[in-house]
């Protein structure tokens, strides 16, 4: 099969309602675990490095805010990083007051502090939120306190070493120290939103872990994923990965 690249691809294509109708308009118990997974990760790392709030990023948010949540009570800023045009769109409309389907998201954050105690998560996400558009393999290094990327490295190209670069450039736009969070498909070769089928690089969790390790501080914490009972989410895929560490200091 040809590769087909990131550039290859017309990412002002996707459709930002139907990928949230398909997956974000209800909590998946698989994204329930991922938020427990991140949020204890951020939880234990701000607790043994306490600091004040600091700006993070999450890469290619496309039409999910639950990375995002996921950083709020962390950072002073967060810079919703994403390439395609209807994306940007859907993340301006929603970050001002954001729908009611993402409550359910932020339920399971809040079982936990500092989480817990963000009265009104709207209301914080307001004044907080930078949407930027852009392409990942142009961001700056060492800019961001905190970052996540969720199911965009290996989810944009069928190149593994695009793939592999695309890890690099999100480890790379953090600062010294910082603590990330990303995701990851396990085995998808492709997937559809709406009428458009959209490119993916099969990955594993070693695959993943060698794309982070050189640029993380100690071990990358993995933590595989199944598929609920009942679900399917794309053709050919396996199962989720959450990479969890730290920039290094280098
Ligand atoms: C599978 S979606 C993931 C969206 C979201 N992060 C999530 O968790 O559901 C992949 C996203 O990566 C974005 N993307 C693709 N290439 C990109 C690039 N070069 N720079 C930034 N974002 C890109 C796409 O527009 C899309 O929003």
């Amino acid at each position: 099969m040809p590769t087909r690249g990131n550039g290859d691809t017309d990412w002002n294509a996707f459709d930002s309602n139907a990928y949230v109708d398909h997956n974000y308009r209800a909590l998946r118990p698989d994204d329930e675990q991922i938020l427990r997974v991140v949020r204890d990760f951020f939880r234990n790392h701000f607790d043994r490095h306490p600091s004040g709030p600091v700006p993070g990023i999450d890469v290619g948010s496309g039409a999910n805010l639950y990375p995002a949540l996921a950083l709020l009570p962390w950072c002073s800023e967060i810079t919703l990083f994403e390439r395609a045009a209807t994306n940007v769109r859907w993340l301006e409309r929603q970050t001002p007051g954001y729908e009611a389907n993402w409550d359910a998201f932020w339920d399971v954050l809040k079982e936990k502090e500092p989480y817990a105690s963000v009265a009104d998560p709207r209301a914080r996400l307001r004044p907080a939120a930078r949407v930027k558009q852009g392409n990942l393999f142009d961001l700056p290094v060492g800019r961001w306190g905190a970052g996540t990327m969720f199911f965009v490295a290996e989810s944009m190209t069928t190149s593994h070493d695009e793939f592999r670069e695309g890890v690099r450039r999100f480890a790379e736009c953090l600062t010294p120290g910082a603590p990330f969070a990303a995701a990851f498909m396990a085995g998808s070769t492709g997937y559809r939103v709406g009428t458009e089928l959209f490119p993916a690089c099969s990955v594993t969790g070693e695959q993943v872990r060698d794309a982070l390790d050189p640029f993380t501080e100690s071990e990358v914490e993995i933590t595989h994923i199944g598929i609920p009972g009942g679900y399917s989410l794309r053709e050919g895929y396996e199962g989720m990965v959450v990479a969890c560490g730290r920039r290094d200091r280098a």
